[in-house]
């Protein structure tokens, strides 16, 4: 019986691959909690030999990909729906899909209207006009957005219009700023390097600067991948090296950026980018766990944070908001601004900071608006404030 309602949602998955409507499939809910693989996610891609179906199996600290052709496909997703994980979204442009399995094994099947386009930036034949080209971008097809034909990735468009977003935001700040040739950009938590190959082009081929970058990462394999890329793509003056956003040696900071940095490894970035004088700070900030810890808010505001949710939230906007209030403090005009949706992302915020003139009084009075807002949370310390107070 139950694996009659899988057999029913796999010939529906099979239909909706052969119109090319699949805009994606999400298998997750591990039956077995510990299990590395804590989801798959499928969506066609044309390859030379045709269109397969692109597998994206997420463990906690990488992701492995495979391409399969539907009829391989389709045993290996039954597989993992009896097997492995309970639930399943099929995200189609015409419907949504879900799969659930709930108390003894029962399995449910529920379409509703559909929620998710195809993704914007892939187009088949026409890819829109973007601020970082994919015309003969060796960067981008070594990290995988493009094919070896220099075509984008279906399964990596979102990550495409995150890059185009990013510089998109950027550039109005770094546009205004007055840099002089081999200005120093540091790119804290680099990761993989996506962000920081594509702020280097940016800078180099669109407006002709002279930057000398460093992406700074803890995770040697990352730095490995990112220096090799980087040779690749014959980007001189980009490096990247193995350290800690708060011990690393860097010669000078007229850029800082910290996209995604865990916690308050953003408030370590944001700490080294005002010590150092830089012109611009930019971060996308991470979890929010430990100005959240130190809520205790005043009694009208319980009936409001005994939801779990809201005051998760709450603790996001106050501990970003405190941070640029201490960067102000510090005097850096600051922005705040939306990243990329929450459909690509839920970490979502673009903070920016410009160094500009203050007084002691302002400062002063942005300090004792700070010292009020905690008090009317309950919060001890945040991380911030007590490395500029050190
Ligand atoms: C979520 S990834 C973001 C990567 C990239 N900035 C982006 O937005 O695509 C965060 C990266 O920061 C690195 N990281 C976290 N804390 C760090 C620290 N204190 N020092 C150096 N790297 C750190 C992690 O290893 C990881 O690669």
């Amino acid at each position: 019986m139950e694996n009659n309602q899988i057999t029913i949602f796999l010939n529906k998955l099979a239909a909706i691959v052969s119109r090319g409507e699949l805009v994606k499939l999400v298998i997750a809910k591990q039956r077995n909690p510990s299990s590395e693989l804590k989801s798959m996610i499928i969506s066609i891609v044309e390859i030379k030999a045709g269109k397969r179906l692109n597998f994206i199996y997420r463990y906690k600290t990488k992701d492995i990909t495979k391409n399969l052709a539907t009829e391989e496909a389709l045993p290996v997703i039954r597989k993992s729906l009896e097997e492995e994980f309970l639930n399943a979204e099929l995200f189609a442009t015409g419907e949504t899909v879900q799969l659930t399995t709930v108390g003894r094994g029962k399995v449910k099947i529920k379409t509703t209207k559909a929620m998710l386009k195809q993704p914007e930036a892939f187009v088949h034949d026409h890819v829109k006009e973007r601020l970082i080209a994919t015309e003969q971008n060796v960067y981008l097809r070594e990290l995988g957005i493009l094919n070896a034909g220099f075509e984008l990735r279906r399964e990596m468009s979102d990550k495409y219009h995150q890059i185009n977003r990013y510089i998109e935001l950027l550039s109005p700040a770094i546009r205004e700023l007055e840099l002089p040739d081999g200005f120093h950009v540091a790119d804290m938590g680099s990761g993989k390097g996506y962000l920081t190959f594509a702020l280097y082009d940016f800078l180099t081929s669109k407006l002709n600067k002279s930057p000398v970058m460093t992406g700074v990462e803890s995770r040697e394999d990352m730095v490995k991948l990112s220096n090799e890329v980087a040779i690749k793509a014959g980007f001189t003056n980009l490096s990247f090296t193995l350290g800690t956003i708060s011990e690393v040696q860097l010669e000078k900071i007229d850029i800082l950026i910290a996209l995604h940095a865990c916690d308050t490894a953003t408030d370590d970035a944001i700490f080294r980018g005002i010590s150092a004088g830089a012109s611009l700070i930019v971060c996308a900030p991470c979890c929010h766990k430990q100005v959240r810890k130190e809520f205790r808010v005043a009694s009208e505001m319980k009936a409001i944070m005994k939801h779990g949710i809201l005051e998760e939230r709450q603790a996001e906007i106050i501990t970003d908001g405190l941070r640029a209030m201490l960067m102000e403090s510090r005097g850096y005009r600051t922005t705040i601004m939306e990243f990329v949706s929450t459909e690509h992302t839920p970490k979502n915020l673009l903070i920016i900071g410009r160094k500009a003139k203050t007084t002691p009084a302002a400062k002063q009075k942005i300090l004792e608006n700070i010292r009020k807002i905690k008090e009317l949370f309950g919060i001890g310390h945040h991380h911030l404030e007590e490395l500029l107070n050190k």
